[in-house]
């Protein structure tokens, strides 16, 4: 059985409840974050508790706990669902009241964490990699903040599963943003192309490693503007997140990329990626 933490205490998940009054519910007004874990230790959580320190900053959400005590917390809740690869998923909002758009005065945060089993991407996904389609990014204009409201994302990956594909690719005035629930890393030439850590897309942890590893390898890598044309005729494309790892995109919109194979930049980082995470 899956235990849960709300409010302070660790429950099974059943008997966690909240109020219909919770503005996480009536407004989406939140934000959460997803830490994945291996072999019982979570990976990059310090990195993920500075984002969530910075989406609480951007919606003026006072964070209810120190990096300290999410740490202790994220130590039980893998303990109370018997260790192994894990994704912790954990949620503030901004509590419960009264309906009414503007902030309310003086409301308790609510606090959610669940751990989820995490099963590593499919041997087929890892070998021939994955299908997306193209679309055009409709979402707001923080897309940096890991917020709870999430039906743009929805809309859009289910778009991509209606059309047999596993994630979007989108694009805002003509340059890739990320995907519906990933990043998205384009090789050129040979050299490994991050679009701009700006307000459109969210500033993936994953992506952020992936990247690191590359220039520790030695991999050329640039962080620029992409173009929809150049993803199109990319050599290589891969989609990186907390769920997914890295997994090689080799067909867009039902054309090959590249050879329409996972190519040797993503082998390579995969291969990094593999080793780092279970060192
Ligand atoms: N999603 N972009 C979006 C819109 C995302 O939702 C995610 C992660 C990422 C990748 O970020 P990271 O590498 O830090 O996981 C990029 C999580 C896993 C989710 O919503 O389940």
């Amino acid at each position: 059985m899956s235990i849960v933490y709300l409010n302070g205490a660790f429950l099974p998940a059943e008997e966690a409840k909240v109020s219909v009054l919770d503005r996480g519910f009536i407004f989406g007004d939140g934000v959460y974050e997803v830490v994945p874990c291996y072999q019982g230790k979570p990976l990059r959580l310090k990195e993920h508790l500075v984002r969530l320190q910075r989406s609480c900053d951007a919606i003026q959400l006072t964070n209810p706990y120190d990096a300290e005590k999410w740490t202790g917390l994220v130590e039980e809740i893998i303990a109370n669902n018997g260790g192994g690869n894990l994704a912790i998923y954990f949620q503030i909002t901004r509590g419960v009241a009264k309906r009414d758009h503007a902030f309310p005065q003086d409301t308790t945060p609510t606090v959610f964490m669940m751990a989820n089993p995490l099963p590593p991407p499919s041997q087929t996904q890892i070998d021939d990699g994955v299908a997306c389609i193209s679309m055009t990014d409709n979402r707001w204009l923080r897309c940096d903040i890991k917020s709870i409201s999430l039906l743009g994302n929805v809309l859009l990956r289910q778009a991509a599963m209606n059309a047999g594909g596993l994630e979007v690719a989108l694009f805002r005035d003509g340059f890739l943003t990320e995907g519906s629930a990933s990043n998205i890393l384009v090789v050129i030439n040979g050299k490994l192309l991050a679009p701009p850590k700006d307000n459109l897309m969210l500033h993936g942890i994953t992506m952020e490693l992936v990247l690191e590893l590359a220039a520790k390898q030695g991999l050329p890598v640039e962080v620029r503007k992409i173009s929809e044309a150049e993803v199109k005729s990319a050599e290589e494309l891969m989609l990186t997140s907390s769920g997914k790892e890295l997994v090689a995109i080799t067909q867009l919109d039902g054309k090959a990329i590249g050879a329409g194979k996972p190519g040797p930049v993503f082998r390579t980082l995969y291969k990094l990626y593999q080793d780092y995470k279970t060192r």
